[in-house]
């Protein structure tokens, strides 16, 4: 496995699978990697030819009040997993190097879907994801992009500026990795205390007994009243627990398939979940 930190030398080491038509797959990450970025990677070897990682913490898709210096750098212990799960290159580039030395005057903002849930608390992030990913799509040229269902509003904005950019690749969304307890696997996760950590699980949970409910008639508005509810009293302070259709839209009542969603903080760690509930007609 090679490790390339300039766009230049990536576009080198590209070269030989570029000319053999070789399918390339690609991994976008801000490293500190766990089992849910391996699973993208293994994912992404069994498509494609060649699998392309990049670590890049992107300063853009951070809030002034938000983690970018403290975020966990660990590009060795990165690179000894990536090589475990089959990457052929990891992409480690600086912010100097994607961003340059002169001001960037485009922005790519997808409307709708990212004035809601995370967009409404994290204002411009999409905006700095949307810029960021589709500068590496650019650099790696990869004609499949593999992406964690866990931001699932995340995937959604990808998918809608791939389609209405006509980015020629496809992403592919994978399945939400979960610690053996339930709690979703993120970078974030290593922030929580230990008394913390015992409580995280507690948000899947909440979202498997919602299920329950809604499958067995209760009303939407009483299963999100009652996930509050169960978190509040766990300990969280909730950002938002809100259900939408599968496509991002509003939905009053469970008549159709649905994705119900979670943002809440246990200190000052901020975790999210969603779980799809399918719709027993459809
Ligand atoms: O999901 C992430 O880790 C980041 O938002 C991404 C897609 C790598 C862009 O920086």
């Amino acid at each position: 496995m090679k490790t390339e930190t300039t766009i230049q030398g990536l576009s080198a080491s590209l070269s030989p699978a570029r000319t053999a038509r070789k399918m390339i797959g690609f991994v976008p990450t801000m490293g500190n990697l766990h089992e849910g970025h391996l699973n993208l990677v293994r994912e992404a070897r069994k498509l494609c030819d060649t699998v392309v990682v990049s670590i890049f913490v992107n300063p853009i898709q951070f809030g002034p009040n938000e983690d970018f210096d403290s975020y966990p750098r660990t590009l060795e212990q990165d690179q000894r997993l990536l090589a475990e799960a089959g990457c052929d290159i990891v992409f480690a580039p600086t912010v100097e190097q994607m961003y340059g030395n002169k001001p960037r005057l485009t922005n790519i903002s997808v409307g709708g879907i990212t004035n809601d849930l995370c967009g409404l608390q994290r204002p411009g992030h999409f905006d700095g994801v949307a810029v960021v990913v589709t500068k590496l799509f650019n650099i790696v040229q990869p004609n499949f992009a593999f992406f964690g269902q866990k931001d699932y509003q995340q995937l959604a904005v990808i998918r809608q500026f791939v389609r209405d950019l006509n980015i020629p690749l496809e992403v592919i969304g994978v399945p939400i990795a979960r610690a053996t307890d339930g709690l979703a696997l993120s970078s974030r996760n290593g922030y929580l205390s230990a008394e913390n950590r015992a409580i995280a699980p507690a948000i899947y949970q909440s979202l498997k007994v919602a299920e329950q409910q809604l499958l067995a008639g209760t009303v939407l508005s009483e299963v999100l009243q009652n996930i509050k509810s169960a978190l509040t009293d766990a300990g969280f302070v909730v950002d938002y627990v809100e259900a939408r259709t599968t496509e991002l839209q509003n939905i009053e009542q469970f008549d159709a398939d649905m994705v119900l969603f979670i943002a809440a903080k246990l200190g000052a760690t901020r975790l999210i979940d969603n779980l799809q509930v399918k719709y027993p007609a459809s």
